[in-house]
């Protein structure tokens, strides 16, 4: 199971990266502005900067929704580094660009969806990688993680090799469960990827080692 790590912040990235278990970055027009980056010259230096950074795929969204400016868009931010991967939204031209960028061996993440129906298109178009937003699909009372089954179900069944990337993921409990189901990857906030390495027994049981170990070594 590929980590991806989901910020615009260099940081964070930064800190997930000396772990040694950073796969690559998603980041979205949300995730930037949070940021403060703004204007097409310092969005584009802070992807390069996040290429500098993490050796792995990193998804770059267009921001135009129609098909020939996705095109535009895509290739310029493609021409940035050969680890970007073009993020596409699920919709009609998208789906159009996505066959574009895949004829032509540009990577592609089809972004916000939230349908079987959008994934089964997102792999007939050829992407790289399909992200189902779980997250916000379990603020509105439906089942995110049904739906990454129902994917990886279908995917299978006709060996599609578009890799399922499980987006908006919260917590750590939705790390856990997109692994059980096979989801290839998950991308979510640093507090959950820390939050794996938490249980109160390795705390207490390290801390009985270190008190035994200094009271025979005293
Ligand atoms: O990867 C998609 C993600 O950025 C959306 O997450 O938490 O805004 O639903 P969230």
């Amino acid at each position: 199971m590929k980590f991806f790590i989901d910020t615009a912040n260099l940081d964070q990235i930064r800190e997930a990266q000396d772990l040694g278990i950073l796969d690559g970055v998603t980041t979205n027009p949300s995730l930037m502005a949070k940021e403060g980056i703004s204007g097409d010259e310092n969005v584009i230096n802070h992807y390069k900067a996040i290429c500098d950074i993490v050796d792995g795929d990193v998804s770059a969204e267009v921001i135009s929704t129609d098909y020939e400016s996705m095109i535009k868009e895509g290739e310029a931010l493609a021409d940035l580094h050969e680890n970007i991967v073009v993020k596409v939204p699920m919709i009609k031209d998208g789906v159009k660009a996505i066959r574009y960028f895949s004829d032509k061996g540009i990577k592609t993440n089809c972004t916000l969806v939230f349908s079987a129906g959008q994934a089964l298109l997102a792999a007939k178009a050829g992407a790289t990688y399909v992200s189902p937003f779980i997250g916000r699909l379990d603020d509105i009372s439906t089942n995110g993680l049904q739906l990454i089954e129902q994917i990886r179900l279908i995917y299978d069944n006709y060996d599609f090799r578009t890799e399922i990337l499980a987006a908006s993921v919260r917590h750590t409990m939705h790390v856990i469960e997109c692994a059980e189901i096979g989801a290839d990857v998950m991308t979510g906030p640093l507090s959950a990827i820390l939050g794996l390495l938490k249980h109160p027994l390795t705390d207490s049981g390290l801390e009985k080692f270190l008190a035994d170990h200094a009271k025979v070594n005293a």
